[in-house]
């Protein structure tokens, strides 16, 4: 088959860098003279049919700005069968012969479904998280963990100044990787993530607190991802078990907005590019598998894909390596 239509749309949680990558999917469309729709709001536009052309110049003075201009959305009604036979309609009247689905791993579930249904997709990974199992990258981590990284360095400025301990929440869902990051890369003090929940508070924090305290340092800065849960209660036995004064803040959705960092914006470019380039190679096999779905990965460093199926087998590792080398040097 000839691919003479792409629908391109967002889904989940935004991240800085989505529109580089629809930018380069309608670009690359376009220089391969494919039409490229945009769907508006995730999996809903599909279902709503809110749809429309995407010229080159509709992707003009976007490719710095963060969000998503097609806008995104986490959809129920497409997780019912009735909600997927309304996209598989909408794909046949709009004579959209491919879907290149930005988004995170529900989204690439929603594809898997849509492609058992005979819809061909392509997903790329954009996900402050960086979270997905089968990439070593998602669009928008890099950006995050700087935004995060600012914020607390200024949080580090009052600490100090008070002479307190400044317990910092970041994002990430279940995944600790914006904890690590940006905790090494703010030189704190502790480093709580997910992955390890059983940590021993009093002797891996409060005792070492007070080590720590004997060799003159006043102030302390503990970053802690979200998906640990207990932030104000960890707070809370800080200040109780060492008096050192102690606040919370929590960084929120801030950690992901803003104009994406070079990383991001090359990265998105390069994906969205190899995203259509995959579409037109693969469906234009004579003998095409029922493997026609794929993922668009980072993998040591090489933009690459995997079948959507393959796509999920995998949990990301964590990296333990990293985190000891964090608590070897925060002292
Ligand atoms: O997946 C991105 C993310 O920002 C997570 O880090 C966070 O847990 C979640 O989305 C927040 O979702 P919502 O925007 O729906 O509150």
């Amino acid at each position: 088959m000839n691919i003479k239509k792409i629908g391109v749309l967002t889904s989940g949680g935004d991240a800085p860098g989505m529109n580089a990558a629809i930018r380069a999917v309608v670009r690359t469309a376009i220089f391969n003279n494919i039409e490229t729709v945009g769907i508006m709001r995730g999996y809903n536009g599909l279902i709503n049919g809110d749809i429309k052309n995407l010229t080159l110049r509709d992707v003009s003075d976007i490719i710095h700005r963060g969000g998503t201009t097609l806008f995104t959305a986490r959809c129920l009604e497409f997780k019912t069968e009735e909600g997927l036979n309304k996209v598989v309609k909408n794909c046949k009247d709009y004579n959209i012969d491919a879907l290149v689905v930005i988004g995170g791993d529900g989204t690439f579930r929603g594809a898997r479904d849509l492609s058992a249904r005979g819809i061909t997709c392509v997903g790329i990974p954009a996900t402050i998280d960086n979270d997905i199992g089968c990439s070593d990258y998602t669009i928008g981590f890099d950006t995050a963990l700087n935004t995060a990284m600012e914020m607390i360095d200024k949080l580090r400025d009052t600490a100090q100044s008070h002479d307190r301990c400044t317990v910092v929440e970041v994002m990430g869902r279940r995944a600790g990787y914006i904890a690590l990051e940006t905790g090494i890369a703010c030189g704190a003090t502790f480093i709580i993530v997910p992955e390890i929940p059983d940590i021993d508070i009093d002797n891996n924090i409060i005792k070492k607190i007070k080590e720590i305290q004997k060799t003159g340092k006043k102030h302390f800065i503990i970053v802690v991802g979200e998906g640990y849960k207990k932030t104000n209660e960890l707070a809370e036995y800080v200040q109780a078990q060492t008096n050192l004064e102690t606040r919370v803040a929590v960084l929120g959705h801030v950690q992901r907005g803003g104009s994406p960092s070079v990383k991001d914006r090359v990265t998105a470019t390069h994906m969205g590019n190899y995203a259509v380039n995959l579409l037109i190679n693969k469906t234009s096999q004579v003998n095409q598998t029922q493997n026609k779905s794929y993922v668009v990965i980072v993998k040591n460093g090489e933009v690459t894909s995997i079948p959507i199926e393959d796509a999920f087998n995998k949990q990301k590792e964590f990296d333990y390596n990293l985190y000891n080398i964090a608590s070897q040097v925060s002292l």
